[in-house]
């Protein structure tokens, strides 16, 4: 590389990794990043304040903390627990400079629209995954007596009467499940939602707002009934372990051996996943702190199909494609859920991964070793999976743009180096 070129590398935020042997030792798995979002959102259904516990220090939850904030809303952190203040009078406008940043901010609506009646939410677009469409959660909200224009980019609502209603959802859309949830727990009379997603963080979300009084049941089947009520009270609540961020730290044990305690991790949340890494040679039980995991040898291919939960989820699979890119034989990986979300793929095979994709599916033969590459991270996941890959591979893997990985991990480098392995975070600012 050129003095100049190279300078300007060195300047750069990114993560190195070299293979450092089996991972031993705890690490205490955070709350879930794809629940706490969605509890922050249901903070502005009621004038109040809410204290959240078991918070991720991750940057999605600081744009979310954003996202509130300029609605005028107070959110502090202290520790891992954020006191949010919503005040009687709010600003229901969410910007595209925030929503552009987050997806998951369009869980606004449902809440705003039972809370004040009215939003204007900026269309956050597509991402890395392909497009991003809300036209479910738009025709669950209209079934319950909400109204819709879609103007200059933004998302007008309204709503002056909530009225329950059937909602069947054309797919278990885990973003409109919550949504109309969120809506339904203050209309007149009773919302069933049918084809509901069944994620363990809808389950959370329907106890949160249980905890402020609502009334819905059967939150983790495909059947969800919401009875409306007229008030709803501001709660303390502690958000569910996130078992991505456990899968993740499975994953690096698959590749680089070794045995883990993964200390708050629920195993009942990961019954699929934890068979399938079974099949490639991660044994894994229920403990006392959390979720035991072991790997002795070196992993064995399996086929991979993604699916709504309690499916194996669309967000491991990065994860899996590394951990098969070392693993004994070929195996077959199926993306169900969006329509390209192979990207990383040309990375991992810059790392001397042998990959092949078409379509929705990617064939990859395990190599012996991968080895070590300057690669980019592409998304949060695609991101913590080439850290994982650089577990196996010989000499120095350099991501970049690790920031992405900091949208949903917090102190991924920190976490992974307790654990033995060679993992550092330059961030060469501080
Ligand atoms: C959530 C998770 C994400 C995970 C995904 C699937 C958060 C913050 N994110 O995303 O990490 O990968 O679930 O488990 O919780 N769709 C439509 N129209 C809609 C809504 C969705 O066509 O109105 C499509 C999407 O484009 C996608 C599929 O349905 O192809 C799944 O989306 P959905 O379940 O809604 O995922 P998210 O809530 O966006």
């Amino acid at each position: 590389m050129e003095r100049g070129h190279q300078d300007d590398f060195d300047r750069q935020d990114r993560i190195e990794v070299r293979a450092n042997g089996p991972l031993e030792g705890a690490v205490a798995i955070g709350g879930a990043k794809n629940s706490v979002l969605k509890l922050m959102a249901a903070c502005l259904l009621t004038e109040g304040t809410f204290v959240i516990r078991n918070v991720p220090d991750i940057h999605d939850v600081a744009v979310m903390a954003d996202v509130l904030r300029a609605m005028g809303v107070s959110v502090s952190r202290v520790g891992d627990a954020l006191t949010i203040e919503r005040p009687e009078a709010i600003i229901p406008e969410a910007p595209y400079a925030l929503t552009e940043q987050l997806r998951a901010s369009t869980a606004v609506l449902g809440p705003l629209l039972a809370g004040i009646g009215h939003a204007r939410v900026a269309l956050p677009g597509g991402d890395d995954f392909g497009p991003r469409p809300i036209d479910m959660h738009i025709a669950g909200l209209e079934a319950i007596g909400c109204r819709f224009e879609i103007s200059g980019g933004d998302v007008h609502a309204a709503a002056d009467n909530l009225v329950g209603n059937s909602v069947l959802l054309e797919y278990p859309s885990v973003g409109a499940t919550e949504n109309v949830m969120m809506a339904a727990v203050r209309a007149k009379g009773t919302t069933v939602i049918d084809n509901a997603a069944r994620e363990p963080e809808i389950a959370d979300l329907a106890g949160f707002l249980n905890h402020m009084g609502g009334h819905v049941i059967g939150a983790g089947t495909s059947t969800i009934t919401v009875d409306g009520v007229e008030e709803l009270r501001p709660v303390e609540y502690t958000v569910v372990s996130d078992r991505i961020e456990a899968a993740t730290f499975m994953a690096a044990l698959g590749v680089a051996t070794g045995e883990i305690t993964l200390v708050g991790a629920r195993l009942d949340h990961m019954a699929i996943l934890c068979r399938k890494l079974g099949e490639m040679g991660v044994r894994t039980s229920s403990d006392p702190d959390g979720v035991w995991a072991m790997c002795s040898g070196r992993l064995r291919s399996a086929d991979v199909s993604t699916l709504p939960y309690p499916g194996l989820p669309t967000d491991c699979k990065p994860l899996l494609v590394a951990m098969l890119s070392v693993a004994e034989g070929v195996g077959i990986v199926t993306e169900n859920l969006f329509s390209g979300r192979f990207r990383y793929v040309d990375e991992l095979v810059r790392m001397g991964a042998d990959i092949r994709t078409e379509g929705h599916h990617a064939v990859i033969r395990g190599v012996d070793r991968l080895s070590g590459a300057p690669v980019r991270a592409s998304d949060i996941r695609a991101g913590a999976a080439l850290v994982v890959a650089g577990l196996a591979a010989d000499g120095i893997t350099v991501v970049s743009d690790p920031h992405h990985i900091d949208r949903g991990y917090e102190d991924f480098a920190g976490k992974l180096s307790a654990l033995g392995a060679d993992v550092c975070h330059e961030r060469p600012g501080d």
